[in-house]
């Protein structure tokens, strides 16, 4: 199987990446647009979110329509040219596959609930527990029941995510079917790869029952068939070898070894969320507290080496579409946070994701009324807050922290109006300091965060002991920092970053004596080297 361990991924959003048309809404020929600004990034495979017919409830996640280019983002033409003019410079695409749920306007969905049973069992259908209850107590992701009762056919549909979106029954054949000739028909028009969404809740329990100790979760991530359906789906679209990564709700190391390893032949790399789960409260993400360092060193370490030990893959991230920006939450905003955050992840072993406008350090959206909210999750979850009694400005400011559209705000070109984005007003607002953070700014300035990732970018492909190099922890019993040190034959890298806003001391060895013991700074987001590390600094000897 192919390795992925020097290339680097670029995550598009395409609904706020780029305006061609001035309707306010991004879309795909804004992305062939903006070719040129990736490729000198340097980054190699361009993944983008869903741009199929949708009533866009979930943003494109409902799917009405696998094999199609919804008309608000352009034309099946307009695609082709896409992976054209992409694959001329050197860029390939990769596709988001929604295939644990679609939209309830799927023409499957509309046939089951008109009555034909063939379709009925494309979807996970059950008889209620007596006076109006669902069959289990399961919540969905954006707050709710799992069920939905469906008045024609009178029984209740599952759905893990929004109401809109019905969940799939994996085990009939027909669906794993027709699910891959949907991966086929993307591959044969020259897509390079494919992010899975959500794919290790395809295999429900066999008995479906309630929960007793959380909202079901547990019960239905990582279930009995997940393997063997991976497998089949890779075999029978014919994606063997390609570039792949699973989304992982709720998943463990052991299962995403096996994901991932070559001689199973199921995906390259996987996406894990623990990490970015230090800053919820008792596991509540509704629930604000400050990002907990010590536990997302101990949950790095974990990955980093379980992963390494047995063969498996990680894709490293700290952004996407779904979480706020890790320059807000584990940083301040500011230049230097942003370059010690990418510095962290991109020396790791796996293949590091970089999400539009991380590589700028753009913020969280810094909205003030939930007018300006879009995301189903987001509004759904204002309600509830406020039903369970928090005040209209504290719901605003758990919504502020945790909503997923702090991620969705318009890429930020220039500090024109629509900080480049559109001519027209944009579907979502941008926070004020587009004016400031914007590619055009950092173009020209040499010390910027745009650099710092290009930098960064390029010292993996030239670096082999980035790619290939074993990986071991230090700083362990330091909660102020994420250290490790990279290995290859007698090479070493060791990488320390501050995640703490003021100054900071090593434990097992000062800055000092690493210069005396021959190590030599190679990169950093401070100029000089002082006693300590000083706020969000990061530092990176190598020694030969
Ligand atoms: C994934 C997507 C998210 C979507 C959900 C349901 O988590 O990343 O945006 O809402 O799946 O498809």
């Amino acid at each position: 199987m192919a390795s992925f361990k020097d290339k680097v991924v670029y995550q598009i959003y395409p609904k706020s990446f780029q305006d061609s048309n001035g309707d306010g809404l991004g879309d795909l020929r804004g992305v062939i647009q903006r070719l040129d600004y990736l490729k000198d990034l340097g980054v190699d495979y361009l993944w983008l979110t869903p741009f199929f017919p949708s009533p866009q409830k979930d943003n494109g996640y409902d799917v009405s329509n696998y094999c199609e280019v919804d008309s608000r983002f352009g034309t099946m033409a307009d695609f082709d040219e896409l992976v054209k003019s992409a694959d001329e410079k050197g860029l390939k695409i990769m596709l988001d596959m929604v295939l644990c749920h679609t939209s309830d306007q799927h023409e499957w969905f509309q046939k089951a609930i008109n009555g034909d049973e063939n379709y009925q069992r494309y979807y996970i259908f059950r008889d209620g527990r007596g006076d109006n209850e669902p069959p289990t107590n399961w919540q969905c992701a954006f707050g709710g029941s799992a069920w939905q009762w469906e008045s024609h056919l009178k029984n209740w549909y599952l759905h893990l995510h929004d109401v809109s979106q019905p969940d799939l029954d994996w085990t009939n054949p027909k669906v794993r079917e027709e699910l891959a000739n949907v991966v086929r028909f993307w591959k044969d028009r020259g897509v390079a790869g494919f992010r899975f969404d959500v794919i290790n809740l395809i295999s429900k329990p066999e008995v479906f029952e309630d929960d007793t100790e959380g909202l079901g979760r547990k019960l239905f991530a990582d279930g009995p068939h997940v393997h063997e359906y991976l497998r089949e789906l890779v075999k029978n679209s014919g994606i063997d070898g390609m570039i792949t990564v699973g989304e992982m709700a709720s998943t463990d190391l052991k299962n995403c070894l096996l994901y991932t390893r070559p001689e199973d032949h199921e995906l390259s790399m996987v996406f894990s969320f623990h990490h970015l789960k230090v800053d919820y409260k008792d596991g509540d993400k509704w629930s604000l507290m400050n990002a907990d360092i010590h536990e997302l060193k101990k949950l790095f370490e974990e990955w980093q080496v379980g992963m390494s030990k047995s063969g498996g893959w990680n894709a490293v991230f700290w952004c996407n579409h779904d979480q706020p920006r890790a320059v807000s939450r584990f940083g301040d905003d500011g230049i230097e946070s942003a370059k010690m955050l990418a510095t962290t992840i991109h020396l790791m072993r796996g293949t590091p994701y970089v999400y539009q406008g991380e590589e700028l350090g753009m913020t969280n959206a810094k909205f003030t009324s939930i007018e300006q909210y879009r995301d189903v999750e987001s509004l759904n979850y204002y309600k509830i807050l406020l039903e369970q009694g928090k005040s209209e400005s504290d719901a605003l400011k758990i919504i502020g922290e945790r909503s997923r559209d702090n991620s969705r705000t318009p890429m930020q070109w220039s500090a024109e109006k629509f900080a480049g984005f559109s001519t027209a007003e944009p579907w979502i607002s941008s926070p004020k300091n587009f004016e400031t953070i914007n590619v055009e700014n950092e173009l020209r300035d040499k010390n910027s965060v745009l650099n710092f990732y290009k930098m960064l970018i390029k010292f993996r492909k030239d670096n082999p002991i980035v790619q290939d190099g074993d990986i071991e922890f230090i700083e362990r019993d330091n909660d102020d920092v994420v250290a490790y040190r990279r290995t290859l034959d007698s090479k070493e890298l060791i990488v320390i970053c501050n995640f703490r806003n003021s100054e900071v001391k090593l434990q097992d060895r000062s800055l000092s004596e690493y210069l005396a013991a021959g190590y030599k700074k190679i990169l950093g987001n401070y100029e000089s080297i002082d006693t300590n590390l000083r706020p969000y600094e990061s530092i990176v000897f190598s020694l030969n």
